[in-house]
């Protein structure tokens, strides 16, 4: 089997360069069918790896890809997740070779979605692939369930998994699209937070207005926006959101341990991964608290008035934010959704109206370490790259953990492989070629265990 992979390496990366050209970028509607194309590639994909049933499932929102392998009765079946969509590109003039045009540098798989994920789904097609072509089988059952709206918060698989086809049904969940600890470092994450991502609307003056004119009477929206951030989340980084922390739950003396013994260095990561001269956050908790088991209150963008180049000078009559709240157990994003509002109603200036509208969320997810696919699957990574497996969790969010809990009452095995310079969701994403072959490796070998 090991040799399958060797010798179709080229042919893998051929593969999976050819996924990588499609822009499936589910936020934006008119890329809306190059994401069907890049569900279409990975269905025929999955048939040519030797599954049956592959397609695609329509629903609303972007297609949903399945396919199945269920020759191994009386064996653990494993719900293999992946999202074939990704992030918008922009900013492209930062990119060194176009987002969409793969490029390989110092064994580096350059592209949009290199990483996260249709590199890392990469690995469980191929994984599969390679069992069943030199073996005609596979140890345990499988079935995989692809998606095309991870990136942009749509419910087309929430709706579809809550529905419990018989067809969903599971032992445990596979999911590569999580990072290393570290390179060369095998890692298992066990929570990932929840997230709230809403706009706030700020309207002022019925028009826009000539600011000289009406300076110094008129309320200005963006002035209000700015005032309603800065009341949200104090300059110490505390969250000022009624009612936001009461569910907080905190960590384990245990896992506040093992995260102690990590191997990080935090000037490293200020100066290097960051560039910053200061980390900001909620005092007396450290890095991987702050990130992994506290919420956040951000915000991604401001639009209103004047941004072109020159100068205008304008009162806008209108403003908006997009800001989100990452959420960590035992938080519920309804709730929290519903603090955010009262909050922003609370804090807004006189003048304007403010308004805020959820686009979508997620709720957090824990993982139990000791779980007996978690552990197979920490001992497969062992194996596969000769050093301890660490457990982490991650300050990001993979929204259907939550919901596979939930609605199968299956737990997720986030076994990642992406690393923390992979530039995700930023200009030059890649992925490391060496963790996409042990990727493949470390799959195979927990299979082939559960199978035993
Ligand atoms: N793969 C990421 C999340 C991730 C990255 C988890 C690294 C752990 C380590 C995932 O594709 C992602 O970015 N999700 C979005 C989800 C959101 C839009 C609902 C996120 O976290 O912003």
């Amino acid at each position: 089997m090991l040799d399958y992979y060797r010798e179709h390496q080229e042919e893998f990366l051929e593969g999976l360069k050819a996924w990588l050209r499609i822009p499936s970028i589910s936020t934006l509607p008119e890329h809306a069918a190059d994401v069907r194309r890049a569900a279409e590639f990975l269905r025929d994909q999955l048939e040519a790896a030797g599954l049956s049933s592959a397609e695609i499932i329509e629903g609303n929102g972007h297609p949903l890809v399945y396919a199945e392998w269920l020759g191994a009765p009386g064996k653990p079946t494993l719900l293999l997740y992946g999202h074939y969509d990704v992030q918008p590109p922009d900013p492209l003039e930062e990119w060194k070779s176009p987002p969409f045009e793969p490029e390989i540098r110092d064994s580096n798989l350059y592209a949009r979605g290199a990483s996260d994920d249709k590199g890392q789904t990469w690995i469980l097609v191929k994984a599969v692939e390679g069992l069943l072509k030199t073996r005609g089988r596979l140890p345990v059952n499988v079935r995989f369930l692809v998606e095309g709206e991870e990136e942009s918060g749509g419910g087309h698989i929430t709706a579809y998994v809550a529905s419990r086809p018989p067809r969903l049904a599971a032992d445990a969940a596979v999911i590569c699209d999580t990072e290393m600890f570290a390179a060369g470092l095998p890692t298992i994450c066990v929570g990932l937070r929840g997230i709230v991502y809403a706009e706030i609307d700020v309207q002022g003056a019925k028009r826009d207005l000539h600011s000289g004119l009406y300076g110094g009477a008129a309320p200005n929206p963006l002035q209000a926006l700015a005032e309603i951030v800065c009341a949200l989340k104090d300059r110490e980084g505390r969250i000022h959101i009624p009612g936001f922390y009461d569910r907080v739950r905190p960590p384990s003396p245990k896992e506040l341990e093992a995260w102690r013994r990590l191997p990080f260095d935090e000037q490293r990561y200020r100066d290097e991964e960051l560039g910053v001269p200061d980390l900001v956050g909620e005092p007396g908790y450290s890095v991987f608290e702050r990130t992994w088991a506290r919420p956040t209150f951000e915000v991604h963008g401001i639009r209103g008035g004047f941004t072109g180049e020159g100068a205008k000078t304008v009162i806008p009559a209108r403003a908006t934010a997009k800001v989100s709240m990452r959420l960590v157990a035992d938080q519920q994003p309804q709730e929290a959704a519903e603090q955010l509002r009262q909050a922003v109603a609370a804090v807004c200036p006189r003048g304007v109206r403010a308004e805020v509208r959820v686009l979508h969320s997620a709720g957090p997810s824990l993982v139990d370490p000791e779980n007996p696919f978690v552990r197979a699957a920490a001992e497969s990574l062992t194996e596969t790259f000769g050093k301890e497996t660490v457990f982490v969790r991650s300050g990001g969010s993979i929204p259907i953990v939550g919901v596979f809990q939930q609605h199968l009452g299956i737990p997720s095995v986030l076994m990642g492989f992406g690393l923390p310079d992979d530039n995700l969701h930023a200009p030059n994403e890649k992925f490391h070629l060496p963790n996409l072959w042990r990727g493949i490796e470390a799959v195979a070998r927990y299979l082939e265990k559960l199978g035993q």
